[in-house]
């Protein structure tokens, strides 16, 4: 039995999770065993009882269950995003998801802004470093509110840390028959974090002589992005450069709407979340696209053993999205809730054929 820790949060979280538990509910009632429980982490709960993630759930997680989805956390009742960062931050690293897994990968060609781009031109991955660099919390504030202030953000790199993110991007490339891994990095500003990065890349390379490599610096990167996305499969960089590029991945690939993505320790309870926050001023209007959140919940399934439902749920997503049954901002006329309802009907329906074929 695969356990699933489901936590809405915040704003649209709450909405889109509620539809990522309907098809979870549908899929399950196929047999596939899966259990959710649900927990009421998120700035509501914050406000009420001070509390944001205890160790000892985080503890629970990690030893009862197979994976966490996570809605978005995000409030402006809460302005220095305590909550959200105890939430979101504190499973990433004390979990020690190191690998922020974002497919940038386009369903069809009327998504993306990008003039002329098919299918194939957009379909690559970001593996982002997820528990180092700027994001670990390193720094301080000297002199704090006056003008003579200081403040420090340090950005730590180990080189254990960049050698097994870089490993994992190149292992799946290999597993995956991949060509082309680039990594970006901004090593002729940042000389201490790029020369580390640089050599690893190199050394971890000699790994894997079948693979065409490449070195981008991140501005160069996010224009290629945008120019020629047809030359990456594989792209690795670090947490602040990937959370930037995978934003503009996203709307490559038709928007926030759309981006899924996992937060990774292979073999280890991970997490999965969209790439979009709680977008408060939607909250609980059913407006917010549950696709990113539907497509999150297939990656969801492959890492629980069952790519098939992955598989069969961007199907049903694509079909929804080709006969409009989606939300206003994929140009059709329904909202949260119908768009969810719309994806299960498709996946019934298509399961019941491939029933039929067998
Ligand atoms: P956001 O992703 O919440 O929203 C930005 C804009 O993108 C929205 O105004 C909307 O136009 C569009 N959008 C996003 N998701 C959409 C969806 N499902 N359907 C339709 N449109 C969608 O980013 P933000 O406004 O910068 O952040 C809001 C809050 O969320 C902040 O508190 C932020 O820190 C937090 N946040 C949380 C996560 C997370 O929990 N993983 C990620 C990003 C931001
Ligand atoms: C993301 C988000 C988070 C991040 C925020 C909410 C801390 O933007 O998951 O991309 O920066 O990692
Ligand atoms: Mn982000």
């Amino acid at each position: 039995m695969a356990k699933i820790a489901v936590i809405p949060g915040d704003g649209i979280g709450v909405d889109v999770t509620r539809e990522v538990v309907k098809l979870l509910e549908l899929i399950r009632s196929y047999d596939v065993p899966i259990e959710m429980d649900e927990f009421d982490y998120g700035a509501d709960k914050y406000l009420e009882t001070g509390i944001t993630l205890p160790d000892e759930e985080i503890e629970n997680f990690r030893d009862n269950y197979d994976a966490i989805y996570l809605g978005a956390v995000g409030d402006p009742r809460v302005p220095d995003m305590k909550h959200a960062a105890d939430i979101l931050l504190g499973l990433r690293f004390k979990l020690d998801l190191f690998v922020n897994h974002r497919p940038i990968k386009l369903l069809d060609e009327s998504l993306t802004p990008l003039k002329g781009k098919t299918r194939n031109d957009i379909n690559f991955i970001v593996f982002r470093e997820n528990t180092e660099e700027m994001y670990a919390g390193v720094g301080g504030h000297l002199k704090k509110g006056t003008k003579d202030e200081v403040a420090i953000q340090t950005a730590v790199n180990t080189y254990k840390g960049v050698e097994r993110i870089i490993r994992h991007a190149f292992e799946h490339a290999r597993k995956n028959n991949l060509k082309n891994v680039t990594m970006s990095n901004k090593s002729n500003a940042m000389r201490y974090e790029g020369d580390l990065w640089d050599r690893v890349f190199d050394e971890v390379a000699l790994d894997y002589p079948e693979m065409n490599t490449n070195i981008l610096y991140i501005d160069a990167l996010v224009m290629q992005m945008v120019k020629r996305p047809e030359q990456f499969d594989v792209i690795v960089t670090c947490n602040m450069f990937g959370d930037i590029c995978t934003d503009l991945g996203a709307q490559i690939q038709g928007g926030l709407g759309i981006a899924a993505s996992g937060n990774l320790h292979p073999g280890r309870t991970s997490l999965f979340e969209p790439v979009h926050g709680s977008a408060p001023k939607y909250a609980g209007k059913d407006v917010a696209n549950p696709i990113a959140a539907v497509l999150t919940a297939g990656l969801m399934m492959t890492h629980l053993g069952y790519p098939e439902w992955e598989k069969r749920i961007e199907e049903a997503v694509l079909k929804a999205y080709l006969e409009k049954n989606v939300t206003v901002d994929l140009g059709g006329k329904l909202g949260t809730s119908g768009t969810g309802d719309a994806i299960c009907e498709n996946l019934v329906q298509a399961y019941k054929e491939e029933l039929a074929l067998v």
